[in-house]
């Protein structure tokens, strides 16, 4: 096992009080502060939790997990820092929320024992001596080696109502985009898409490099919380060893509302749409822990799912999300009714990357894509409507007929790098000459009903 980081004494108090998920504490008031992490070793089971406020003769603790067994004068250790020790042999295993192996994935190695004890809550690197953006990574999708691209140590956030395909898509970038090591957070999912997630999602080939950090939307809202900062604290540790690290988090809503729960437990008032203030700071310091490394460590390339109710994009914790990252993509419902996965909308979607991570005549290029496509969703109802004339406007009519392969484009895989999929992209904006246009496309109004 690695190394316990030395301590001269260990600081323990006693259970005075017990209610659903809550604890008092007496004996530690001086010594102990908020955020501190506590245990009760009982019966075989360790109990964790964390402090929540601190008064003069008390305080008062939220535990991660059921209190049914702890009585009062129970002993209860206080752990200044709390740590964690992840290292390879968490390759491909899903970890809990306590940074133990929960489950072993069917691919994963079982390695010996070999973390590295680093804290749970560490601060983000210093802004100043962190890197650029890195390169664009190739990432398994045309779109997003194009129109949407990710750079080494970006963080975008992936917006959709429920069901639209968020998680489907975090799990093909998993095994599309080029990284040495993958950490998923999966905060407050049904337990039954933990298993979904690792059979239909991520392909053996990418599981020897995958870490998955779990908690269920079953459990306490503090061991969601841990949970996360586990993820995030496993992704730092990969980082530190110089790799370029994935690391995809479903969802940060999930992880608002746990924070939510605990911040209103602890005696914070609701602001932002019944979230507390101290949400915004929460994700913030979260996300900032992602992103360009310094020196000779890797880099951190995030992706947060955010679920917004009702696809209401200007919903005051999605507007608050989108502001902190560096990106965003979004997926429509509209556009997944009608079947193409992964229903990104392109002309909602931006990546803070561009224009600096592409090339002139790439910028160019993808100025075009957006224009077709812009046009297209113009004329669109009018087509629809049998009103549009063709031959009025050239580019409208190139609009018209571009259109299929561009939405089909958003839909194509890509195994063949960046070039190649400018390079398909370049292939349908220079498509010779239109087509004639389809029947149903032409301005023919059908001839009147006869009134009978
Ligand atoms: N690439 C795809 N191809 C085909 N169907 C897809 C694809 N992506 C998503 N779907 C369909 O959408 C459904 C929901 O996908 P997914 O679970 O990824 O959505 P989600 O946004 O993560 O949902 P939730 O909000 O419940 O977490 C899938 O069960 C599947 O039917
Ligand atoms: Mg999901």
């Amino acid at each position: 096992m690695a190394s316990q980081p030395n301590r001269l004494y260990r600081l323990w108090g006693t259970v005075t009080d017990v209610a659903a998920g809550m604890l008092r504490i007496a004996g530690v008031s001086e010594l102990a502060g908020v955020g501190n992490e506590i245990v009760i070793e009982k019966q075989g089971q360790k109990i964790h939790g964390e402090i929540l406020s601190v008064s003069g003769d008390s305080v008062s603790a939220l535990l991660y997990s059921a209190s049914d067994i702890i009585r009062i004068g129970d002993v209860v250790h206080i752990e200044q820092e709390a740590r964690i020790e992840p290292g390879d042999h968490w390759l491909g295993q899903i970890i809990n929320y306590r940074g133990e192996v929960a489950t072993q994935l069917p691919a994963g190695a079982r390695l010996a024992a070999q973390g590295i004890s680093r804290p749970l809550r560490a601060p983000a690197l210093p802004a100043h001596l962190r890197r650029r953006l890195g390169p664009r990574l190739a990432t398994g999708w045309m779109v997003a080696d194009t129109l949407l691209p990710i750079c080494r140590g970006q963080r975008l956030g992936l917006f959709a109502g429920s069901g639209v395909g968020k998680s489907t898509f975090l799990g093909s970038l998993a095994a599309g985009l080029d990284a040495d090591r993958v950490v998923i957070a999966l905060i407050g999912e049904r337990s039954r898409e933990v298993g979904e997630f690792v059979e239909v999602n991520l392909p053996q080939a990418v599981r020897h490099k995958t870490v998955i950090v779990s908690a269920t939307a079953s459990e306490s809202p503090g061991a969601k919380k841990r949970a996360a900062y586990c993820a995030m604290a496993t992704a730092e540790h990969f980082r530190d060893q110089g790799h370029s690290v994935l690391f995809l988090f479903d969802s940060i809503t999930r992880f608002a509302e746990a924070h939510r729960e605990v911040a209103l437990l602890a005696g914070e008032t609701p602001a932002l749409n019944a979230f507390p203030p101290s949400t915004v700071r929460v994700i913030a310091e979260l996300a900032e822990r992602a992103g360009p490394g310094t020196g000779t460590k890797g880099d951190i390339t995030g992706i947060f799912s955010v679920l917004v109710a009702g696809s209401d994009l200007e919903e005051p914790v999605a507007d608050m999300i989108r502001g902190i990252l560096d990106g965003h993509i979004i997926l429509s419902r509209n556009i997944a009714e009608r079947g193409r996965y992964p229903a990104i909308d392109v002309l909602k979607s931006v990546s803070r990357a561009l224009p600096a991570a592409a090339t002139d005549w790439e910028n160019d290029m993808l100025r075009d894509y957006r224009r077709m496509v812009a046009l297209y969703d113009e004329i669109a109802p009018m087509l629809r409507a049998s009103l549009f004339e063709f031959g009025r406007d050239p580019d409208a009519d190139r609009a018209i007929a571009l259109y299929p392969a561009l939405d089909a484009f958003v839909s194509t895989r890509n195994g063949n790098g960046i070039e190649a999929a400018f390079a398909a992209m370049a292939g349908i904006l220079n498509a010779g000459a239109l087509p004639d246009p389809a029947p149903e496309q032409t301005a023919t109004r059908p001839p009147p009903r006869p009134r009978g």
